[in-house]
């Protein structure tokens, strides 16, 4: 149950720390042009360019964990619930709910680079994740099978 927990809180926590990413991402890249006066290219941009814009990290660091850690994360939640699933009421149903938020968020993360109006739903569907690993943190209670065998 405390691993559970853990790895609950672990995802929710990795929500907030995306969104400080790419806030230092956006910083950086903003003074870098307006305060620094140096010009974006679109080879500034490119995977192999060695220009460091301030916030480049922050952008790196955001899509590595979004695209292969934190998904990875939330698979390993949802190993945990199905171990845990006699002790943890209920913990199975919201771990695949967060599997399933974290799989859309790293896919509306690709998909907003070519549609960037999509963007918002980045963000509105990170808010859904977040909340969802706070309550399956949060909430814990022992299922009634549990109960009844102890
Ligand atoms: C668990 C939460 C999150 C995951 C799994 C995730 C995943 C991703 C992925 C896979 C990309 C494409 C990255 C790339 O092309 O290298 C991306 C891009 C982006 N994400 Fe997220 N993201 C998360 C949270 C957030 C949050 C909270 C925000 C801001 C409110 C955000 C804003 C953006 C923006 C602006 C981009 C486009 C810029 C960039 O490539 O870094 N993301 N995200």
């Amino acid at each position: 149950m405390r691993l559970y927990r853990v790895l609950a809180s672990l995802v929710a926590l990795g929500v907030v720390v995306q969104a400080a990413l790419v806030a230092y991402g956006i910083a950086g890249l903003t003074h870098w042009i307006y305060d620094e006066r140096n010009t974006a290219t679109r080879a500034t941009f490119e995977e192999d360019s060695t220009v460091d814009y301030g916030g480049k990290l922050g952008f790196d660091l955001h899509g590595e964990l979004g695209a292969l850690w934190l998904p990875l994360l939330a698979l390993a939640f949802l190993v945990v619930a199905v171990v845990t699933r006699r002790s943890v009421g209920h913990g199975l149903r919201f771990a695949g709910i967060v599997l399933g938020l974290m799989v859309l968020q790293a896919v509306l993360g690709f998909v907003a680079l070519a549609v960037p109006g999509l963007a918002v739903l980045h963000a509105a569907n990170a808010l859904a994740l977040f909340s969802t690993a706070a309550y399956a943190a949060l909430r814990l209670t022992p299922s009634p099978r549990a109960i009844g065998s102890s």
